[in-house]
């Protein structure tokens, strides 16, 4: 683990006691599902599927998945994020399997092989090397094994997010390897009250980036979809549709702001 892993780690077992009370884990345990209808549809039927996933911070999404019928297993670097997914499990009586481990070592920890390797939501700004990642995501996949992302598109990171208004360009599009760090006032992305008191490090990457890494590790992409809207606020312009998706009044089908991406080992 390098230092801005190591930083990274502690912002995000900070920031689980603020989202343990910011996300909607009541409605969750009421039974609601924390998975839109975009994935649902386009990962389709799960049932019986043996499902990875990597970065699941407190496991809303992973117990979903289980709920949905997949056998899962939650892999997140966070010792607090993977405490309280396994107090959620046991609470809620569902069926799932939480390790508490950086996504890097993950092959010195976990054995066998997955019919779904699945990852979403603010994922990628936290990984320093995407060939490797993706090597990884190869290994745990069994042959005709679906690998399945939703993530903010890089290109919705170089503008400026604390402006409102007219969209201005302010990071650049390109990996650096260098992660930029970010340590300001500006609040958390599921609590607007609350303050980051850790800062973070970030890595961008671009769609070429993304494609070309699960390309070499030796997967076929089976669809890129892009769409104009996000999973949280992302600019302060934005509006949330009734479907709970955040969007740009002014850049509706200008500018694309989510990607899902679906890739088969053969
Ligand atoms: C934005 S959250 C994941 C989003 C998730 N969909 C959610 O909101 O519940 C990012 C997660 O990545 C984890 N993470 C970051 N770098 C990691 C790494 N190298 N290995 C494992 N987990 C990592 C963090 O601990 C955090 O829980």
């Amino acid at each position: 683990m390098n230092k801005f892993e190591e930083n990274n780690k502690k912002l995000w077992n900070e920031l689980t006691d603020v989202h343990i009370k910011s996300y909607n884990v009541e409605g969750f345990k009421k039974g609601k599902t924390t998975l839109d209808e975009i994935q649902l549809k386009e990962l389709g039927d799960v049932k019986g599927k043996k499902l990875l996933h990597l970065q699941c911070h407190f496991g809303l999404d992973t117990l979903s998945w289980a709920r949905e019928g997949a056998i899962v297993t939650g892999v997140d670097f966070s010792e607090k994020s993977i405490e309280y997914a396994n107090r959620l499990k046991a609470e809620l009586y569902i069926n799932a399997k939480f390790l508490c481990c950086n996504i890097y070592g993950l092959k010195n920890h976990l054995h066998g092989k997955f019919d779904i390797v699945y990852t979403s939501q603010g994922i990628l700004c936290w990984l320093k090397d995407l060939q490797e990642w993706a090597q990884i995501i190869y290994h745990f996949l069994k042959p005709g094994g679906l690998f399945y992302i939703m993530e903010s598109h890089p290109i919705a990171r170089i503008f400026d997010n604390t402006k409102k208004g007219k969209l201005e360009t302010l990071y650049p599009y390109f990996h650096n390897k260098e992660p930029i760090k970010w340590d300001d006032d500006y609040p958390d992305y599921s609590d607007d009250t609350y303050i980051p008191k850790n800062p973070s490090y970030e890595w961008q990457w671009t769609l070429s980036d993304i494609i070309n890494s699960l390309i070499k590790a030796g997967l076929k992409i089976e669809f890129l979809h892009e769409f104009d809207k996000e999973f949280y606020k992302a600019f302060p312009d934005m509006k949330r549709d009734e479907n709970g998706w955040w969007y740009l009044p002014d850049y509706k089908n200008k500018i694309p702001l989510i990607f899902t991406l679906l890739a088969k080992k053969d």
